[in-house]
């Protein structure tokens, strides 16, 4: 996958990429991506999943809006064993069918799962629902009644040695939980902390990102549009900026929450209009003056 995602992603220098089939010199041609540690590059966008497969809209729109997703660049796909008690990753299954080495799979283990035993039980399953044989990354879900984070970090390790995942990470933690991963043996492997970030909840600037930015580690940012109901999008400032740009709101909170190029951001939708918005993000960058607006708008 590692080989395969360079392949298709590493065409456009640092943290941009060449997509959607357009010329690379031209800035509206470069699609953006991050780094990972071990220098697998991801699209700087890919697609939630919390509330796909649970009959919010038929599941074939559902489905066909992730495959327009897959085909638009956000080839990085998000879900965990808890959304619709699985029924999410099993409609990215039949999404991603024949299209498994075009997309970067994560998931994430509950914590109730999170024993040895747990663990690996919960990643089967995951991989069952998915009808694959690995994931891309795997993450600890909350660290919140975890009674063993060494234990967790060994399984991770021994998923990893198995090829059930290619690496792992968590996602929830504050800084003293990643100070505390970090004393445990094997602890600085971990790839990513997906934590709620977006125009409306800058919260992690504080110390969340500055400690990963020091760790040289990417951060995921869910909810980046605001979370259910994308109230980010219904701001004045928000819509002007899109409207001068000739895109949509989406596309400017999302070219927003990536633009330092340390931050994969992971939009869900299940429609097929909203998505190919949020896809536009991969190839919008925001000016000094757009980005004092945004934060005179939404301060830190
Ligand atoms: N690690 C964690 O604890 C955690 C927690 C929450 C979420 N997540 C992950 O992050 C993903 C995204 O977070 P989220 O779902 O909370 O929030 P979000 O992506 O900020 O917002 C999703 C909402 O925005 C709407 N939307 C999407 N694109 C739009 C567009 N272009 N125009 C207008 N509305 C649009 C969606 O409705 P439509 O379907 O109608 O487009 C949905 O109501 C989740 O799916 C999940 O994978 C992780």
């Amino acid at each position: 996958m590692q080989a395969i995602t360079r392949r298709r992603l590493a065409l456009g220098g640092i943290g941009l990429i060449s997509a959607l089939g357009l010329p690379r010199r031209a800035t509206s041609a470069t699609a953006r991506s991050v780094s990972l540690s071990d220098g697998t590059v991801v699209p700087a966008v890919g697609q939630g999943s919390a509330r796909l497969g649970q009959e919010r809209r038929p599941a074939a729109e559902e489905e066909q809006a992730m495959s327009t997703g897959l085909s638009l660049g956000m080839t990085l796909i998000d879900t965990a064993e808890v959304y619709g008690g699985g029924k999410a990753e099993q409609l990215i299954g039949r999404v991603i069918k024949n299209r498994r080495d075009e997309v970067f799979l994560v998931s994430k283990v509950w914590p109730s799962h999170a024993t040895r035993t747990g663990i690996q039980d919960a990643c089967s399953a995951s991989l069952t629902r998915l009808g694959t044989d690995h994931l891309d990354l795997y993450l600890l879900h909350w660290p919140d009644r975890v009674k063993d984070l060494a234990e967790v970090v060994e399984t991770f390790e021994q998923l990893r040695a198995g090829g059930q995942i290619r690496r792992w990470g968590v996602s929830n933690f504050g800084v003293a939980e990643m100070e505390r991963l970090w004393r445990i043996p094997g602890g600085e492997l971990c790839a990513t902390n997906q934590v709620p970030y977006s125009l409306a909840d800058r919260k992690v600037e504080r110390a969340v990102l500055p400690w990963c930015a020091q760790h040289r580690m990417p951060i995921m940012a869910y909810s980046p549009l605001g979370g259910e109901g994308a109230g980010v999008l219904r701001n004045p400032v928000v819509q002007r900026i899109a409207s001068s740009q000739g895109r949509s709101p989406a596309a400017v909170a999302l070219a927003w929450a990536v633009r330092s190029g340390r931050v994969i951001a992971i939009p869900e939708s299940g429609s097929v209009s909203h998505v190919r918005e949020n896809a536009a993000a991969l190839t919008l960058t925001l000016g000094s003056d757009e980005l004092r607006q945004l934060d005179e708008a939404f301060p830190a």
